[in-house]
């Protein structure tokens, strides 16, 4: 995927140099031939290798019309949590029923949105929700596929901000007896839901199973306890994402089949021991499939070298179009594009040009020796990077360029000035 052409960075066979200059800076760049690497992986290791499953990707990563397409070619399908990733799917003709709805607190509007649309599967965060959800259901006339999206009291080796399973968490419906069983009878029970089961989702950039395994076995408890209590079999399980990868060399991400098969066997083992049927199981990775398939491309400006303390490279973009450093101290790592294979003399921080000390993109940097002009390439940063972005210090969005066998295309237009202001009144 990449490449070094003397001493110029290629994607997929073209120059990074070519690009920037082509589209500008900065500038999100994909590898198609890595995104179709990926689900080719999820394809082998999880719905060949198991029957009755299927894999959603979670659009936040990244989501665009141009994602939604690719994934409803090759058979995927989609997690949204908003009604604007909703509408981004449906407008790039992403079938409905093909898609799962998630988030803390989907608005009225976004439900009747999802319902009329004919929405796959609606994941209930919370109680509130689901005895709300079911009014709208009553008004639109419909019965949709419901998930409990559950807090399995697990806490992932991740940063704090994205471990996502504790008990206090704002996501997903609380295990205690009170709550949780109440809720499954009411589903079951209820005229307009098709009460198909559990999901959880304990976390991001996961770089052991044991979470993943952990929550499973609160799951199965639910199921045990859902087919003695009601007598109803469980009919899904979606296990979520959170599969890490590797942003720079110190991250050892684990194989997907390293997540998948302990989990398999174990829900196979235990359906089997209690005579019960194996449920339809899913997951919805959003990093795995997209993060290591993007690099970002900045032109570096002013270099400020404070002597014996630090330098700090400038460059044309910053916490606008990758918030992940400033958010939760994300790493990752870069070089210069086109000087792409020359010795790394130089050690400095990258920082943004956003009016914020917090604005660094990169720390302690091992870089070669920076020069106003040259091109920085970040890497994987295709997930949560475009869709993260913003206008702080109206800076604008820039554009986002698919390579494919050394051709490359635009699939996001870079922002203009005159669009960010055009809803100002
Ligand atoms: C409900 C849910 N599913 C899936 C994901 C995807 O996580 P990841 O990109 O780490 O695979 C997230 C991430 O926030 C999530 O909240």
């Amino acid at each position: 995927m990449f490449n070094i052409d003397r001493h110029i960075l290629t994607i997929e066979g073209v120059s990074a140099v070519e690009l920037a200059n082509v589209y500008g800076t900065p500038l999100y760049v994909y590898s198609e031939s890595k995104i179709l690497e990926q689900l080719d992986v999820i394809r082998k290791s999880f719905l060949e290798k198991y029957d009755n499953t299927h894999a959603a990707f979670a659009c936040k990563a990244f989501c665009t019309k141009y994602m939604c397409r690719l994934l409803e070619n090759e058979g995927f399908w989609l997690d949204v949590v908003s009604g604007g990733e909703l509408y981004t799917a449906l407008e790039a003709g992403f079938p409905a029923e093909r898609i799962e709805f998630n988030g803390n607190n989907k608005s009225d509007e976004e439900l009747i949105m999802a319902l009329r649309a004919g929405i796959g599967r609606i994941v209930v965060d919370n109680t509130d929700e689901l005895y709300h959800l079911e009014k709208l259901c009553e008004i639109e006339r419909c019965v949709v596929k419901i998930l409990f999206r559950v807090t399995p009291e697990v806490s992932a080796k991740t940063h704090d901000y994205i471990s996502t399973g504790k008990k206090d968490s704002k996501f997903g419906i609380p295990l205690d007896e009170a709550i949780i069983f109440p809720a499954i009878e009411y589903a079951i029970q209820s005229k307009v839901y098709d009460f198909l089961g559990f999901h959880f989702h304990v976390g991001s950039q996961l770089m052991e199973a044991e979470t993943h395994i952990s929550a499973l076995d609160v799951v199965l408890k639910l199921i045990l306890e859902t087919k003695k209590r009601f007598d109803f079999s469980v009919k899904d399980f979606n296990l979520g994402g959170g599969f890490g990868i590797k942003y720079t060399a110190d991250d050892t991400p684990l194989k997907i089949s390293d997540f998948i098969d302990p989990l398999m066997e174990r829900l196979e083992s235990f359906c089997a021991t209690h005579g019960l049927v194996r449920p339809h199981v899913s997951m919805e990775p959003g990093r795995y499939i997209v993060g290591e398939a993007g690099i970002q491309l900045y032109q570096v400006g002013n270099i400020k070298d404070i002597p014996g303390v630090k330098c700090y490279v400038s460059v044309d973009g910053g916490m606008t179009d990758n918030m992940r450093p400033g958010l939760y101290g994300a790493k990752y790592e870069a070089i210069i594009a086109n000087k792409a294979d020359l010795p790394k003399t130089a050690v400095v921080d990258i920082s943004g040009k956003c009016c914020e000390s917090t604005d660094i993109l990169i720390k302690d940097l091992r870089l070669t020796k920076p020069e106003r002009g040259d091109l920085l390439a970040v890497f994987s940063t295709g997930a949560y990077g475009y869709t993260m972005s913003n206008n702080y210090n109206k800076l604008t969005i820039p554009a986002v360029v698919v390579v494919k066998d050394s051709n490359h295309r635009l699939i996001v237009r870079r922002q203009s000035y005159a669009e960010m202001v055009e809803r100002e009144i």
